[in-house]
């Protein structure tokens, strides 16, 4: 049976083409807000007995879960044959561990509330630290899949003489395997993270790659603040003026105009989170991954 595929509002653009890629019909769902802020979902799609699939990227979580949780409620109720949740970037990965007594460990909280309401999950690159894989927490099917083939794609189409940079020891396996991919060396700098905005990195040894082009290349970008620190270094060292590539366009508040005026040359980011930054197509690898599931 055709797969019904419906965006949740900013996904618009990835659900067309996953739609295309699969051979699927985007379903029409309708989302709005009450007076009071409460959410309103109202498919206009017959889903009986048809496979749902929800488009919904995961940044800024907190705005957009209810209505998706009422979105997969809904389709259960309606009959749809399995509902899998596409969520190019997955929240919540970050607070993995109790770091200070009587935190909330959210990762696992947020993950039980997606177990609870569909049957199959895909993401990208989620942000596996202390976690080995997501089935430590996740008790669904799922795919974690790589940008780490198209991250280096591009790499070796568009810099001349790279020199990958990752910002801290987390970031090595990573941006080894994007090195190695695109056939580049690569540095590991040492990060501390004092605050949400507060992060000192140093860089060893980056006077001996002067005549190569630094590409910084992260998971995540947020506050932007691991970039930024890593920029003003590399500035200070006099290196050529650096290429920041994320995979997760998060860019909280002001943080992608910081790191523009902060001398980033070139901002790059996956379009697992829609923004202007994009620049890496990661729908056919998307596609590849929900077909397992279909
Ligand atoms: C950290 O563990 C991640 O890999 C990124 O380095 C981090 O999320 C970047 O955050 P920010 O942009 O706020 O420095």
């Amino acid at each position: 049976m055709t797969p019904l595929i419906f965006p949740l509002p900013g996904n618009e653009f990835l659900a067309r083409k996953l739609a295309e890629l699969l051979d699927g019909e985007l379903g029409r769902l309708e989302f709005r807000r009450f007076p009071d802020g409460e959410s309103y979902v109202r498919y206009h799609s017959d889903i009986a007995g048809r496979p749902v699939i929800l488009v919904c990227s995961l940044n800024r979580p907190d705005e957009k879960t209810n209505a998706l949780i009422f979105a997969a409620g809904a389709a259960k109720e309606l009959g749809a044959d399995g509902i899998g949740l596409v969520a190019p970037y997955l929240a919540y990965m970050r607070q993995d561990k109790r770091f200070h007594p009587g935190e909330a460990v959210t990762s696992t909280y947020f993950a039980a509330m997606i177990n609870a309401w569909f049957d199959w999950m895909v993401t990208v690159d989620p942000h596996l630290h202390r976690r080995e894989s997501l089935s430590e927490i996740y008790s669904i099917p799922t795919q974690a899949l790589q940008a780490a083939p198209a991250v280096a794609d591009w790499i070796r189409k568009q810099v001349d003489k790279p020199v990958l940079v990752g910002p801290d020891s987390e970031s090595e396996q990573w941006v080894g395997a994007v090195a190695t991919l695109a056939d580049a060396p690569y540095l590991v700098l040492e990060k501390t993270r004092h605050g949400d905005r507060d992060v000192e990195v140093t860089v060893p040894q980056v006077e001996d790659w002067r005549d190569h082009r630094p590409v910084l290349v992260d998971d995540i970008i947020s506050t932007a603040r691991t970039m930024i620190e890593t920029v003003s270094h590399l500035k200070h060292a006099r290196m050529p003026v650096p290429v920041c590539i994320g995979v997760h366009a998060v860019f909280a508040g002001e943080a992608y105009q910081d790191l523009q005026i902060a001398g980033a040359g070139q901002i790059v980011t996956c379009n697992t989170i829609s923004h202007a930054s994009n620049g890496i197509d990661l729908s056919p690898v998307l596609a590849e991954g929900i077909r397992s599931f279909l």
